[in-house]
């Protein structure tokens, strides 16, 4: 399937680690054609990251962003539109993973967790929908994780953001099904980046053990992910608006 996405204007956040699911998808959605506005609150990072894509040909641009504010969401929508005219995809990628056992957990943690990885969709769904609504059409891809569909031990926060995104997609794809706008939630599994070198930061034995246990005999790479977003932002996807897509070797068919 050839897929093109010449003339698409695409916003991807938590865009900073090169080697991120962020960075990833928006690599590929550049390559497929789309003008992509990279964001992050590691706004130097993302910048570096925006850099690397014009070097290929890709129109990039970076602005640091804060998911978890509503002015920072306001003056990135706003800046697309000025610059560009339109916005027609939004990934919801940025997020955070506070691996904690309830006993640990504290507020402010759990207050964070839910802010950077549910609160920031709410906020961003806000003004992404508005232009999308003048426009009638648009696709919407949330980062939920298999944790969003199974309990994990020692990851309640994480599990109650990531669930909560996969309903929060489904009721707002509901909300705008019949004005062009579609709205999905990718489940991603086990994925080697930053955030799964930090989880195993203090047992590096993890690495091999969680490879083993996975029904594919070893963790996704972040291209896994990007190619079923690229799917889900594409025409080819017409249909499809609701609906939670799991790429995890295996693990939830278990
Ligand atoms: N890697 C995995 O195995 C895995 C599995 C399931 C789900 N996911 C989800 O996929 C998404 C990306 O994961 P990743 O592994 O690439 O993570 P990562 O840690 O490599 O990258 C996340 C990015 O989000 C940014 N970020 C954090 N807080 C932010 C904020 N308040 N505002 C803006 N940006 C912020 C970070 O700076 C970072 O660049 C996350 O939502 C994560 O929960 C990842």
């Amino acid at each position: 399937m050839n897929i093109d996405l010449t003339g698409k204007v695409a916003l991807v956040t938590g865009a900073a680690s090169a080697m991120g699911l962020g960075f990833a998808t928006a690599r590929m959605l550049g390559r497929a054609g789309a003008i992509v506005v990279l964001t992050d609150i590691a706004g130097d990072e993302v910048s570096a990251r925006a850099a690397e894509l014009q070097a290929e040909g890709v129109q990039a641009i970076a602005h640091r962003h804060d998911v978890t504010s509503a002015d920072d969401w306001g003056m990135v929508v706003g800046d697309t539109i000025k610059q560009f005219g339109r916005l027609d995809i939004l990934v919801n990628n940025a997020g955070i993973a506070m691996l904690h056992r309830i006993e640990v957990l504290d507020l402010p943690q759990w207050q964070r967790q839910i802010d950077i990885n549910l609160t920031s969709i709410f906020l961003g769904c806000k003004p992404a929908m508005a232009q999308m609504r003048v426009q009638g059409s648009g696709a919407i891809i949330n980062l939920s994780s298999i944790a969003g569909l199974v309990g994990i031990p020692g990851a309640s926060a994480y599990a109650a953001s990531k669930g909560g995104v996969r309903l929060l997609t489904k009721a707002l794809a509901l909300e705008c099904a019949g004005e062009g706008i579609r709205i999905n939630s990718v489940h991603p599994g086990v994925i080697w980046t930053e955030m799964q070198q930090v989880a195993i930061r203090d047992n590096p034995a993890q690495y091999d053990i969680i490879n083993a246990s996975i029904p594919m005999q070893k963790m996704g790479e972040p291209d896994d992910i990007a190619a079923m977003i690229t799917f889900l932002a594409s025409d080819q996807a017409k249909y499809i608006t609701g609906a939670e897509f799991v790429v995890d070797g295996g693990v939830t068919a278990q």
